[in-house]
């Protein structure tokens, strides 16, 4: 039988290894960045979308943050629990999904950090549906004109590191702007393909607002060098800063989105 979320059977292998990984070693800097873009009050509610092993979450939490952490794959949300305990730090960890999650307490900020869910596709699930869909819970989740922080992975870097042959393979999608490979991370075969979704700009602004939600800031967003700075072509991931609520004087011109003055 088909696996429904074959991103859930990965991490549940990868979980005893994932905070191995050298791209979760800057995780104080980040919850620092992130904390100041936000404008975090103190104690604020922060949901953690796609939290994995909770490094996000348990460091805002060390804060005195009241933190919520969302990811699909138990493995991870164990590795999570595990660690909160050891560092004794109370967060609300919830086994859901983040394109159907259920809403409760509004939240004054909410993170999709490194991937969390954004764009890691499901069997079945297409590569506008699945974005806009946490898109909209995100923003249902929000408390009115709270914010939210996400980095997702670069699409001009994605399509610049294929070649005509993989696109023949199938193993970039250059419509749907998405990898596959069929690996799970103990090298065993997946029973449906690992799909996940590169993105550009342009499309970021248009799906957040079609979920009610108003980009405030693009920048480059790869894990190690967070920064509010433009997006470099080949970097991995791409920032995005954002609020619930469509401000009245339209979304702002695309050339201030840099903060950085005029492209
Ligand atoms: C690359 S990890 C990122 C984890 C964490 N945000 C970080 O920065 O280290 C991606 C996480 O998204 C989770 N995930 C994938 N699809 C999901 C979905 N549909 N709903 C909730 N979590 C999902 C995975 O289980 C995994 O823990």
């Amino acid at each position: 039988m088909k696996t429904e979320k074959p991103w859930a059977e990965f991490f549940d292998g990868h979980a005893p290894y994932y905070d191995e990984n050298s791209f979760t070693k800057n995780t104080i800097a980040e919850v620092q960045f992130l904390t100041e873009a936000l404008g975090l009050s103190p104690g604020a509610a922060v949901l953690d979308v796609g939290c994995g092993s909770g490094r996000h979450a348990i460091e805002l939490a060390r804060r005195g943050y009241r933190v919520t952490g969302l990811d699909l794959s138990a493995g991870m949300l164990e590795q999570a629990r595990a660690k909160a305990r050891a560092a004794g730090v109370q967060v609300t960890w919830r086994h859901e999904d983040a394109t159907t999650f259920v809403v409760g307490e509004p939240f004054e900020a909410v993170i999709c950090l490194c991937e969390g869910a954004f764009g890691l596709l499901g069997q079945g699930e297409d590569a506008i549906g699945q974005p806009l869909a946490i898109l909209q819970r995100v923003a249902a989740a929000l408390q009115p004109a709270g914010k939210c922080l996400f980095t997702v992975l670069n699409a001009f870097a994605m399509t610049r590191r294929h070649s005509d042959e993989e696109v023949a393979q199938n193993i970039f999608d250059p419509l749907s702007l998405t990898e596959r490979s069929d690996c799970l991370p103990s090298g065993v075969a997946s029973d449906s393909p690992l799909r996940e979704r590169g993105f550009v700009p342009t499309e970021l602004i248009l799906l957040f607002q079609m979920a009610g939600l108003q980009v405030l800031n693009i920048w480059g967003g790869t894990a190690g060098n967070w920064g509010r700075r433009r997006i470099d072509l080949d970097e991995m991931e791409i920032m995005v800063l954002a609020r619930q609520g469509a401000d009245p004087a339209g979304q702002m011109p695309l050339e201030d989105l840099t903060g950085l003055g005029d492209l």
